[in-house]
């Protein structure tokens, strides 16, 4: 038996419990990882409380259908498939499971986990999946960002925005970060050339003409993020907030038809969890190029708080479940 984080019904407080279930077997394929750590993220925060209400459409309608919370982890391989072998058991993996990290065991297709690289912890491993997968195909793929370019990070502070920053650094570009006052100096250490305090200036007021800009938070609106972009320039607007019932759905489709009468590209996208991806990831944490930036650390029982806490929308980087 292992303890697990379970979901019986959607809602904000009284929706999670510690209970006792069976450890999964692996299939042929598999890979058993004893969890060390998992991350939360705002996907996750969503999923607990059920709103956005289109999201239920996929993750069932009156309750989860995955009882287990959560999508990224790190921790150790204790059994594996008959076919796999790329990885064995004693190897520390990160990766992401759509059946669940919080809790003790986790069951993931051998090809959702590539090796802890030396010199980082399981906790700085499990920081990283759905974010820092997200940023390094928003900056990579999405924007295409080449050096020399001015790329603008909204949520800088924040889970994807503090990956994106390093990233676009990496990628040649000249960054500026928007953050709260209280996190100009952690924007700065993750390698912005420059930081907008968004409680004293609005970004949008700086007539900068910016290449590409990362919208974390989108507390602006579209049109005034435009005029803060060159003309030929990139958007990607990424924040998973909006109304109860559709979320973000408006903004995006909106986004997607604006795109087809202007010069500037309007590009809303959701990323995807390629393992290819994830061992790049996993190489700029090994040369540490990336490091990821942890808020807080919360045990399994208290996996609800570190929820609530992620989607009150404060976090500096990102909050580790640790099991
Ligand atoms: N496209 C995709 O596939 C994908 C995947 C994952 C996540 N996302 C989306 O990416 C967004 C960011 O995720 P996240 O995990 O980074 O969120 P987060 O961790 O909640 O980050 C929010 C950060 O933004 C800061 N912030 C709040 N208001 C701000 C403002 N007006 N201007 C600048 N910064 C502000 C917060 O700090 P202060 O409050 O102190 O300022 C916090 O550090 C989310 O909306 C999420 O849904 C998209």
């Amino acid at each position: 038996m292992m303890r697990a984080v379970a979901q019986q019904r959607y809602g904000l407080s009284s929706v999670l419990e510690t209970i006792e279930v069976d450890v999964p077997s692996p299939g042929a394929r598999d890979v058993l990882v004893q969890v060390g750590a998992a991350s939360v993220h705002l996907g996750d925060y969503f999923v607990m409380t059920g709103k956005p209400y289109v999201l239920r459409l996929v993750f069932g309608l009156r309750r989860p259908r995955h009882g287990i919370p959560g999508r990224d982890l790190a921790g150790v391989v204790a059994a594996v498939g008959k076919e796999v072998t790329a990885v064995r058991p004693g190897d520390e993996v990160f990766g992401w499971s759509t059946a669940g990290t919080l809790a003790e065991y986790a069951c993931v297709p051998a090809d959702h986990v590539v090796p802890v690289p030396a010199g980082t912890s399981v906790v700085e491993a499990a920081a990283v999946p759905t974010s820092g997968l997200t940023a390094l195909q928003a900056m990579r793929d999405i924007a295409k960002v080449r050096p020399g370019q001015t790329v603008l990070i909204t949520g800088a502070s924040g889970g994807v925005g503090s990956f994106a920053v390093q990233i676009a650094k990496l990628l040649g570009a000249e960054v500026t970060g928007v953050c709260s006052s209280r996190n100009v100096d952690l924007v700065r250490s993750l390698g912005a050339d420059h930081v907008v305090d968004y409680t004293r200036t609005d970004f949008t007021r700086v007539d900068n003409g910016y290449d590409v800009i990362l919208d974390n938070v989108e507390s602006q609106p579209l049109a005034a993020v435009r005029r803060a972009l060159t003309p030929a320039g990139t958007l990607i607007p990424n924040s998973g907030r909006g109304g109860r019932w559709l979320g973000p759905l408006g903004r995006i489709v909106r986004a997607r038809v604006l795109s087809g009468f202007t010069r500037q590209r309007l590009k809303p996208f959701a990323s995807v969890e390629k393992p290819k991806d994830l061992l790049a990831l996993a190489d700029l944490l090994l040369t540490g190029q990336v490091t990821p930036v942890i808020d807080r650390t919360y045990p399994l029982h208290e996996a609800a708080d570190a929820l609530r806490y992620v989607g009150a929308g404060h976090t500096r980087g990102k909050v580790v479940v640790t099991i």
